[in-house]
C-alpha cells in the first residue's frame, strides 16, 4: 500500500497549525520525520487540518441546491437520488474520486441528507480487519449510507468481504479454522456505499466495477470558488466585497478547501487591522504574508517549480528524483501539488518523468533558451 502523509479523520489527531514546536503537517504516518515545509503549507495543503473540521462542518453546504459549481455531477446525482426515492430503494453504489478539498465528503453527507438517511462514516485505513467492516454494515438502517473515505486504502482481505455486500447484500463469514471452520452468511438491510478516493487509480478493478456510478470531482473555475467564496463570507458573517472575493478565488488553486481557508486568514489580518469589512487591500496583504504570487501559484508550488527548472533545466525528471530534491514524499507530490500544476498547463507528465512547460519558464522569468546554454 502507498505509504503517504497522515491524514486525520474528522476530529482526529492531526497535529494543529497551533501545536508548538510542531509541522502542521506531521500526521501519525509520518513519525519522527520533519517534512521541510514553510508556514505557507498549511494554508496550501489541502487536506484538513485539525482545526478546521466544525469550521469546514458550519461552511459545508447542506443541500445539493447549495453546493455550488460540478454542474453535470450534480445533474446526475439529481436523477440518481430522483429515481432512487420515487422507487423507494437505496441509491446506488457511488463512487466520487477528484484531488483532495474539492467537495467528495461533502457531496456524501449532501446525498444521506437529500434521501433522508442515516450515515456512518469510516475510512479506509480504519477498516484493518474483515471484522470492523461487519460492524459498520450491520449497524446501518435500511437505504443508509456506509461513507468510505480514501476507499483506496482498504486492506485487500477486508475488501474482498465488500464484493459479495455491495452485490448481493450479503457477508459470508468464515469462523474458526481448520477443521472446525464454518461459515455463516449474514443477510444485509439494502444499503449505499459511498466512496471517496484521491486516487481511483489505486482501485482494484473488481471493486470499481460494482460501483453503479462513478463521479469525478475537478478542479473549480475562479467564478465558482468566488459564488463559495461569497457563500462561506454570508455563513462566516465575514463582509467583503466581489474584488476581494475574486482575489481570494483567483488564488485558491480550484479549491473551495482552500478558498475557505484564505478567506479565514484574510478575515484575521481585517480583524487584527480592527477593519470593519474585508478591502482588496487587506486582502492582497493577507495573500501576499501567506507568499502566495499573482498567478495563483503557492511556495510549495514554486518549489517545485524551481527545482525542475533551475536543477533540471526542465527535465524530464523521475518523480523520485524530485520527491529527494525537494525533500517530500512522493505521494505529496503526486496528490498535493502536481494535478493543479498539470491543469493549468506548468506541468507535464512524460513517460521519462516530470517535465516543466514553456509556462512554468515564464512563471519564474527564466528563459528556456538561456537555461539550454548555461546546461551546455
Ligand atoms: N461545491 C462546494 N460548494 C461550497 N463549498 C464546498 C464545495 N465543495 C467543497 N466545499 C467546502 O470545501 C471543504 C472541503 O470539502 P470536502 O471535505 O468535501 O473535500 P474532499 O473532497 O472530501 O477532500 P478530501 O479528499 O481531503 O477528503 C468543505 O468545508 C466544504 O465546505
Ligand atoms: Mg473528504
Amino acid at each position: 500500500m502507498a505509504k503517504r502523509p497522515g491524514r486525520e479523520e474528522e476530529g482526529g489527531s492531526r497535529l494543529g497549525p497551533g501545536a508548538p514546536g510542531h509541522d502542521p503537517r506531521l500526521g501519525p504516518g509520518a513519525s519522527g520525520h520533519d517534512p521541510p515545509l514553510g508556514p505557507e503549507a498549511s494554508t496550501l495543503d489541502p487536506q484538513r487540518l485539525p482545526d478546521e473540521p466544525p469550521q469546514e462542518r458550519s461552511l459545508r453546504p447542506g443541500s445539493l441546491a447549495d453546493f455550488i459549481g460540478q454542474a453535470s455531477l450534480k445533474d446526475n446525482l439529481a436523477i440518481l437520488i430522483g429515481a432512487a426515492r420515487k422507487r423507494g430503494d437505496p441509491l446506488e453504489h457511488l463512487l466520487f474520486y477528484g484531488p483532495p478539498g474539492l467537495g467528495k465528503t461533502t457531496l456524501a453527507h449532501l446525498l444521506a441528507h437529500e434521501m433522508d438517511v442515516p450515515l456512518v462514516a469510516t475510512s479506509g485505513p480504519a477498516l484493518e480487519r474483515a471484522g470492523d467492516l461487519v460492524g459498520l454494515l450491520t449497524s446501518l438502517t435500511p437505504r443508509g449510507i456506509l461513507f468510505v473515505d480514501e476507499i483506496h486504502r482498504i486492506p485487500r482481505v477486508v475488501e474482498e468481504y465488500l464484493y459479495s455486500a455491495m452485490e448481493d447484500g450479503r457477508l459470508d463469514i468464515v469462523l474458526d479454522r481448520g477443521p472446525a471452520a464454518r461459515s455463516v452468511r449474514l443477510n444485509l438491510v439494502p444499503f449505499t456505499l459511498v466512496g471517496a478516493t484521491t486516487r481511483v487509480g489505486l482501485l482494484t478493478a473488481p471493486l470499481r466495477g460494482r460501483f453503479g456510478y462513478t463521479g469525478h470531482l475537478d478542479f473549480y473555475p475562479p467564478e465558482e470558488l468566488r459564488a463559495i467564496v461569497e457563500r462561506a463570507a454570508g455563513v462566516l458573517r465575514v463582509v467583503l466585497d466581489e474584488e476581494s472575493a475574486a482575489l481570494i478565488a483567483g488564488r485558491a488553486r480550484g479549491t473551495p478547501r482552500i478558498a475557505n481557508r484564505l478567506l479565514r486568514r484574510v478575515r484575521d489580518l481585517a480583524d487584527v487591522q480592527g477593519a470593519a469589512r474585508v478591502t482588496p487591500e487587506i486582502t492582497r496583504a493577507a495573500l501576499a504574508m501567506l507568499r502566495i504570487d499573482e498567478r495563483g501559484l503557492h511556495e510549495m508550488d514554486r518549489r517545485l517549480l524551481e527545482a525542475l527548472v533551475l536543477k533540471f533545466n526542465g527535465g524530464p525528471v523521475g518523480l523520485g528524483t524530485l520527491a529527494a530534491v525537494l525533500g517530500e514524499e512522493e505521494d505529496t507530490l503526486e496528490d498535493l501539488l502536481e494535478p493543479y500544476l498539470m491543469q493549468q498547463g506548468y506541468l507535464e507528465r512524460t513517460r521519462r518523468g516530470r517535465a516543466a512547460t514553456r509556462l512554468a519558464f515564464e512563471a519564474l522569468g527564466v528563459d528556456p533558451g538561456r537555461a539550454q546554454e548555461r546546461l551546455l
